[in-house]
């Protein structure tokens, strides 16, 4: 594999699993595939998981790894052709990209959606502008409108606590106080269409996902409904696609209970807000899966490392 950009990189899901799960046994089973090899992690956003869980991933490769909180600490980036740069932005990605290759052999990018500007979004100007001017291999660590990475790890922990050949998977929308985007919500679509699941997706009215993405996916506004006899209830906020970025419902009504969850198993990527997404009950109770979803993006990481180390060979 050259490059790790969306789930549609994912040649068979079924295998990939069972390779993570391989990984998951013995970690240090390719400890020597990646050295000398050094993987550069550009993070425009925050995180915890992804961040620390594929420095992991890479140490059990014996990478190298070098992280930059770009956002803050990177010269503010120029994407236009042609542009004057004689504004806000310092260097153009052009040179950005080739300079990053320079010293690196695999790069990771983190660089989510602005939420203002639904075209430039959806160009992917970060992911698709490295990928365009690196001479080496991009790794999707969360893109303005995909988490494949996430979506990766989240097969793999469905995979381990699934009793059924075809278990019902509903994607649930809950109320949160900021505009947060669609990225995870749309990878786990996406990964959901290579699954034997029945699948449902609910929210509020409003809050329709890329129509793109969910075509011919059932959609069920009522949650109630949706979550009858579901074996995972899979939670996250996301704001308005049609108007987009805007949060236009903050019904506390469709926050995760106990007594909703039923005998399903909860899931959510994390960071979670207590109390507004998910009651505490839920988080503390043994239908819960969100700390092993965090330990598998180790595994799911690794993976996706191990293929493309296996192709620079
Ligand atoms: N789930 C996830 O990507 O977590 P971080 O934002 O902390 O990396």
């Amino acid at each position: 594999m050259q490059h790790f950009l969306s789930i549609d990189d994912i040649d068979s899901l079924a295998d990939w699993v069972k390779a993570a799960r391989a990984i998951k046994i013995d970690p240090l089973q390719s400890k020597f595939l990646g050295r000398d090899k050094t993987i550069g992690l550009l993070f425009f956003n925050n995180s915890l998981r992804t961040r620390l869980s594929t420095q992991k991933a890479a140490m059990n490769l014996g990478m190298d790894v070098i992280v930059m909180n770009f956002g803050n600490e990177g010269w503010a980036l120029e994407y236009g052709d042609g542009t004057i740069m004689d504004q806000g932005t310092s260097e153009h990605i052009k040179e950005a990209a080739q300079v990053v290759s320079q010293y690196c052999d695999i790069i990771g990018l983190r660089a989510f959606a602005s939420l203002t500007d639904k075209e430039k979004d959806e160009a992917e100007m970060v992911l698709n502008g490295f990928r365009k001017y690196a001479s080496v291999p991009i790794v999707n660590l969360e893109s303005s409108v995909g988490h494949p990475l996430q979506a990766m790890t989240d097969a793999l922990t469905m995979a381990e606590n699934s009793t059924k050949a075809k278990p019902k998977v509903v994607l649930s929308w809950a109320p949160h106080p900021r505009a947060l985007p669609h990225a995870v919500a749309n990878s786990f679509v996406q990964m959901m269409r290579l699954q034997n699941a029945d699948f449902v997706i609910t929210h509020p009215e409003g809050y329709d996902l890329n129509p793109r993405i969910t075509k011919n996916i059932k959609i069920e506004y009522d949650q109630k409904k949706a979550f009858e006899n579901a074996d995972f209830v899979y939670v996250k906020n996301w704001s308005s696609y049609l108007n987009y970025g805007m949060v236009l419902n903050q019904d506390p009504s469709w926050m995760i209970t106990k007594e909703k969850l039923g005998d399903a198993k909860f899931m959510h990527c994390l960071p979670v807000r207590r109390n507004v997404v998910v009651e505490d009950a839920v988080l503390e109770s043994d239908r819960s899966l969100v700390i092993e979803q965090a330990n598998n993006r180790t595994y799911a990481a690794q993976l996706v490392l191990k293929k493309i180390l296996e192709h620079l060979k």
